[in-house]
């Protein structure tokens, strides 16, 4: 039956007055196999037939006399404003319903003001469309095994002018089509994904199953903001904890969506997750829902519940149909029109105003009750129950480092950055304990009040802030009063206070010299908080790369807060930063108004001149110091400490925000801890660098010892090479095989000798090929042997 036979027996209205009359319309236009296709979901088509219904059984509760005579339909998304909360939702091949296909669509989207999420398998190609385009254009991206066809579409429609890219997120392959399969359906010939030809993904249909990247994780979003500086969106969330997922991985934006019912029957109704979705963003990014959108109704109710804006999917797609460019528009028009009588109806100023009470009951969304959870075997908690960090590998470097060393005694482990045993005696710790309170005696506290120093709650800032800033100003001419300091539970737990307090949402950026010590990773991944790395050069961190990365993460709209950075012998790599870079990089984050943490526990155990610390040279407060005794003193006293001198607007400075939340974490650091470190302090003239002295002169041979077997072990040049630190725990190897925990496993089992892989400190990939080396923990005779056994492997690890 034609469309002109349709409209003549009446089953198509010839004037649309709703999306439905435009849905019907099109059905008569198209053969049914390609009405199925357009039309049909996946499987049994529950989910389909879920969000048409959720917006069906949703009412609007009416508000009567509001006296408003103007209602405002525009929202700003993403720094633009469309006239109305409304997109066109990513759609393959407009060419099946118009020849001119996504052309057509992009004039009438334009002509309304409103954006188009034009799709991977775009009928025609991104420079047509953007041709024809008055409004916003962005490009909904499918992720190909082969990223670099993923990137060169990315680049060719930023090219063209597309202001956002759309990662559909629910399509690792695409859903299994029953109405298709029966159907045996196949695109007609000539359409065809306009902007894939002589990519490989040219072809149509059953091109997901083998070309998109089934394994795809949460890190693309990282890769993609590698490969381009467009805001990103990710679309296909379904739930608050993918929500929180995707802000903590700083996405700009979410559509919640189901793809319309077509990848997986039976997920709930988009409008009935909205909820909850909307309330883990909590505004950090615009929310967008798509999904049985038809009516200017559907549009106020999905704002009610917190979306910022909808897409629209199959309506588009049967205007185009029924009349090409004119019906697109013809639909745009009706919803709009059916928008503004319901928020006339319910009065309701602007989209902003539409809040739940709205929905009647309050907030009520007809929800299906989830599934029965049947108990995993043998009972338990589930991992996916749990924080999401906690299947994050980096939780487990630690532990792997600490583990492997036990699990291989007999091996000679270069893995721990542990302080060497030799230094610590059972008996010493006692004096100190009774210096201290001798010291506490002699400044006139009484008897009760000395008990109370050792035995009750102290102070959550830390009691012995005073002779730690004595011991600052005496061994690194840092100058900072008592009150700018917190005693944390080692750096640590400084790191992770720091990380809270300054990182206030998902729009601010944590910056880290990349590799990088997994402690401040570690401690961003408990928070949400996911680092920018700022990679460092073969000659160490440059402060050119990092204000680009600072740039960069503006241009997406974030802000830059902090750059974390261990400036002397570093972890891992054992780079030390010239005093000229120190000062660069002072002016820089006066220039940019960011902090920098500085965390710099090697120090001390160095031997040799120093320069002085960022603190040192810091005349703006720009720095927060991370401090350790760990290192000078003994690592099971897990005493640290931050400086934090920066005044708080209406408050006083930064240390006593970080003590407010260490009262909720650790309350206060343990006294007895302090009392030993402090006996410790007082021993030696209130000079940690007196008490390192030993250790520096010990680990600085230790470290020539390493360098000068390296030299001997290696004299075969066999492409390996290292750096040369003067001092610190560390240093790197780069070598010419992967450095992967194969290699690691083969390298404890086969030679007895075990290393860190470069790539554990790598947050978003890299450092394949370099290995970490730790000499802190051995005598000089273990690194030479150990040096000699490494030889060993990688000479039979080398690539023939
Ligand atoms: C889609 N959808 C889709 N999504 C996407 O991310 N990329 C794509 O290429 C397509 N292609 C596509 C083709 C067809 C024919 C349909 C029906 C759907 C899903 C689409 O963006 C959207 O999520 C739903 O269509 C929204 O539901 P409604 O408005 O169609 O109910």
């Amino acid at each position: 039956m034609s469309l002109t036979d349709a409209v003549a027996n009446g089953s198509v209205p010839a004037e649309p007055l709703t999306t439905a009359d435009y849905a019907a319309g099109a059905r008569a236009r198209f053969e049914p196999a390609v009405w199925d296709f357009l039309e049909g979901g996946a499987g049994g088509e529950r989910t389909l037939a879920a969000n048409l219904r959720a917006f069906e059984e949703t009412r609007l509760r009416p508000r009567v006399l509001s006296g408003l005579a103007r209602h405002d339909t525009e929202v700003t998304v993403l720094g633009r404003t469309w006239t109305l909360p409304l997109g066109i939702a990513p759609l393959a091949y407009h060419t099946l319903a118009h020849p001119e296909g996504e052309v057509a669509t992009a004039r009438a989207a334009g002509a309304a003001g409103v954006p188009f999420v034009v799709s991977t398998f775009a009928g025609r190609t991104f420079e047509d469309i953007a041709a024809a385009a008055a409004g916003p254009l962005w490009l909904q991206v499918y992720c190909f095994r082969d990223r670099d066809t993923t990137r060169r579409l990315i680049e060719r429609a930023a090219r063209a002018g597309f202001e956002a890219l759309v990662l559909t997120v629910d399509a690792p392959r695409l859903g299994r089509r029953l109405r298709d399969l029966r159907n045996g359906f196949r695109l007609p010939p000539g359409i065809e994904p306009a902007n894939l030809t002589g990519t490989g993904y040219g072809s149509p249909m059953g091109h997901a199953l083998t070309a998109f990247d089934p394994a795809l994780a949460w890190p693309v979003i990282e890769w993609l903001r590698s490969v381009s500086p467009l805001p990103l969106l990710v679309k296909g969330v379904l739930g608050a904890p993918d929500a929180r997922r995707a802000l903590a991985c700083g996405v700009d934006g979410i559509v919640v969506s189901n793809h319309g019912g077509r990848q997986l029957d039976g997920v709930p109704a988009t409008l009935e997750v909205l909820p909850e979705i909307t309330a883990e963003v909590a505004g950090a990014c615009p929310v967008m829902l798509d999904g049985g959108v038809r009516r200017g109704a559907d549009v106020l109710a999905a704002l009610a519940l917190g979306a910022d804006a909808v897409l629209l999917g199959r309506p588009v797609l049967h205007g185009l149909a029924v009349a090409g460019e004119r019906g697109v528009s013809g639909v745009l028009d009706i919803v709009a029109d059916e928008l503004t009588e319901a928020m006339a109806l319910t009065g309701t100023a602007s989209p902003a105003a539409a809040s739940p009470e709205l929905v009647r009951p309050p907030g009520h969304v007809p929800v299906t009750p989830p599934p029965a959870v049947p108990p995993p075997d043998g009972g338990g908690l589930r991992m996916e129950d749990l924080h999401a960090s906690l299947a994050d590998p980096l939780l487990d470097t630690m532990n792997f480092l600490n583990e492997i060393t036990q699990r291989y005694p007999e091996a000679i482990s270069f893995a721990p950055g542990r302080p060497y045993d030799g230094f610590f005696d059972n008996e010493a710790i006692y004096p100190h304990i009774r210096r201290y309170l001798d010291h506490l005696e002699t400044s006139g506290a009484t008897r009760e009040q000395v008990r109370a120093a050792l035995y009750q709650y102290g102070p959550t800032s830390g009691q012995i802030r005073d002779l730690i800033a004595d011991s600052l100003r005496k061994d690194e001419g840092m100058d900072v009063p008592p009150e700018s300091i917190v005693v944390t539970v080692g750096a640590q737990e400084a790191m992770l206070l720091a990380v809270r307090a300054l990182i206030a949402g998902p729009r601010d950026a944590l910056l880290v010299s990349s590799p990088c010590y997994v402690g401040i990773t570690g401690a961003a991944r408990l928070l949400d908080v996911v680092p920018t790395p700022v990679e460092e050069a073969e000659g160490g961190f440059r402060c050119a790369d990092l204000a680009a990365a600072i740039a960069t993460e503006r241009s997406r709209g974030r802000r830059p807060r902090a750059f974390y950075v261990v400036p002397d012998h570093s972890n891992p790599t054992g780079a030390t930063m010239p005093l000229h870079t120190r000062r660069e990089l002072l002016d820089l984050a006066e220039r940019e108004d960011i902090l920098i943490l500085e965390d710099s526990p090697y120090r001390l155990v160095s031997p040799g001149e120093r320069h002085p610390t960022l603190k040192a040279l810091d005349r703006e407060r720009r720095v927060v110091h991370l401090g350790s005794f760990s290192k000078t003193l003994f690592p099971g006293a897990r005493v640290g400490f931050a400086i934090a001198d920066q005044p708080v607007r209406g408050g006083g400075l930064l240390a006593g925000e970080l003590a407010k939340i260490k009262s909720m974490v650790t309350v206060n650091t343990s006294s007895l801890s302090q009392a030993v470190v402090a006996g410790m302090l007082l021993s030696a003239g209130g000079r940690a660098a007196g008490l390192a002295g030993d250790a520096a002169a010990h680990y600085g041979a230790s470290m020539r010892v390493m360098l000068r077997c390296l030299r001997e072990s290696f004299s075969e040049d066999l492409g390996i090479r290292w750096n040369e630190p003067s001092g610190g725990f560390f240093l790197t190897l780069r070598v010419p095989f992967a450095a992967d925990a194969a290699a690691l496993k083969r390298s404890a089992e086969e030679f007895g000798v075990i290393w860190t892989p470069m790539s554990y400190f790598y947050p978003q990939g890299g450092g394949t090929h370099s290995i970490r080396l730790s000499i802190s923990y051995l005598t000089h005779d273990q690194i030479a042997e150990g040096t000699a056994r490494l030889a060993r492997f990688a000479k039979a690890q080398m690539p023939v």
